[in-house]
């Protein structure tokens, strides 16, 4: 008897075996070379990135975490200030608020594309608010335009945190070129993940790309002469080699995860499963496929059975974290609550067989036919 193959929710080497090669290449370069920190390798992909996104700077940092902080910071983020956040991301895009020193307020999101919603906002201002910290969730941008207008009319900064939707766009905009500074974050299952931890901010300000670049080196703007109380948060130069390699991918890379979505929607279709939307005017870019339903947690483990691997992001609203306890400004977030309850991710990345995605789509019609009969409800969508 053969034993079910496993569909593992990411598989990052299975992208590597296409890149292997000019990976290893690159690496090799880097350990000849000697340089392990801040060398060429980091000036050469800060450039590549900055030209891809379409702003003037990007600078390496060590992680998605510190490039949040970092980003922050450099838009003078600090002590006093409260920054309007979601409550449905990865817990960094709101401990960075905390460790920069200032107060996360979280606003709801939309049941649509899971984002913040716009309206929510406007009650979540006070007189503190300094910045607009976006998500662009799951790999489905923010509403930006509405967003920034809001941001503007407010004088408030806005930060992008872009860790989950490297290549979206809005209007013809890349996700990370909307705000004043923006944070990406290179882990391995991201959309462009490098072989460890890794980051990076984006501006097209000058002065925050200075007070970045400060920041990431112990605040020091000569050899030992520090500026500013800073950090250890250098991209590695090996890091470096290797997403320049991937960087070229990218586009190629985020269209089969495109491609994917498509065939899951197609698969998924019969069923009831609330699957990602795709507001006019953006690119999604399937940093993960998110969807919503009943009975979650059951279908879960009736995939899990079955060799599939899920995620569940996110299982409680930001705020409902002890860390978050009396150190954050949050009314209930209804519809934030809600996603937390029904969202489920399947396996989606570059990698991923036509014949898996059949396999997960099957095994969820599967699931729901046998939960309808168990209900005895009818058992197709009209
Ligand atoms: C939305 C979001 N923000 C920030 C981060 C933090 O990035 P890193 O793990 O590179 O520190 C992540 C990582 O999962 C994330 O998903």
């Amino acid at each position: 008897m053969t034993s079910t193959p496993l569909i593992p929710l990411f598989d990052p080497s299975r992208q590597f075996e296409e890149v292997e090669d000019e990976v290893l290449e690159a690496v090799g370069r880097v350990l000849r070379s000697g340089r392990y920190i801040l060398g060429q390798e980091v000036a050469f992909f800060e450039e590549e990135l900055a030209s891809w996104l379409g702003v003037r700077y990007a600078v390496g940092v060590a992680s998605g975490t510190d490039a949040l902080v970092i980003a922050l910071r450099a838009c003078g983020v600090g002590a006093g200030d409260e920054v309007i956040t979601t409550p449905f991301s990865f817990a960094a895009t709101a401990t960075a608020v905390l460790l920069a020193g200032a107060v996360p307020v979280f606003a709801d999101i939309s049941l649509e594309d899971l984002n913040l919603d716009p309206d929510s906002i406007e009650g979540c201002l006070s007189e503190r608010t300094r910045a607009l910290l976006t998500v662009h969730i799951f790999g489905h941008p923010a509403p930006m335009p509405l967003l920034r207008e809001f941001a503007d009319v407010h004088d408030l900064v806005v930060v992008e945190d872009v860790a989950q939707a490297m290549g979206a766009e809005v209007d013809g905009r890349r996700a990370g070129a909307w705000g004043r500074a923006a944070a990406f974050s290179f882990y391995p299952t991201k959309n462009l993940g490098g072989f460890g931890d890794g980051g990076a901010v984006a501006t097209d300000d000058p002065e925050v790309a200075e007070i970045a670049r400060l920041l990431r080196n112990h605040g020091s703007c000569a050899p030992h002469f520090h500026r500013l109380l800073g950090y250890n948060s250098r991209l590695d130069e090996i890091q470096a080699a290797a997403l320049r390699v991937k960087l070229k991918r990218l586009s190629g890379w985020n269209e089969e995860r495109r491609r994917l979505a498509g065939l899951y929607r197609e698969g998924l279709a019969p069923t009831s499963l609330r699957l990602p939307s795709e507001r006019e005017g953006c690119l999604h870019c399937y940093g993960l496929f998110t969807v919503l339903l009943e009975g979650r947690d059951s279908l879960a483990a009736f995939l899990g059975e079955r060799g599939i691997g899920t995620g569940i992001y996110y299982p409680r609203p930001l705020y409902a974290n002890p860390v978050f306890k009396g150190r954050c400004r949050a009314g209930r977030c209804p519809r934030a609550e809600e996603a937390c309850a029904k969202a489920l991710s399947l396996p989606l990345y570059p990698g991923l067989r036509e014949e898996e995605v059949d396999r997960i789509c099957s095994a969820v019609r599967e699931w729901e036919g046998l939960r309808r009969r168990a209900a005895d409800l009818p058992t197709a969508k009209p």
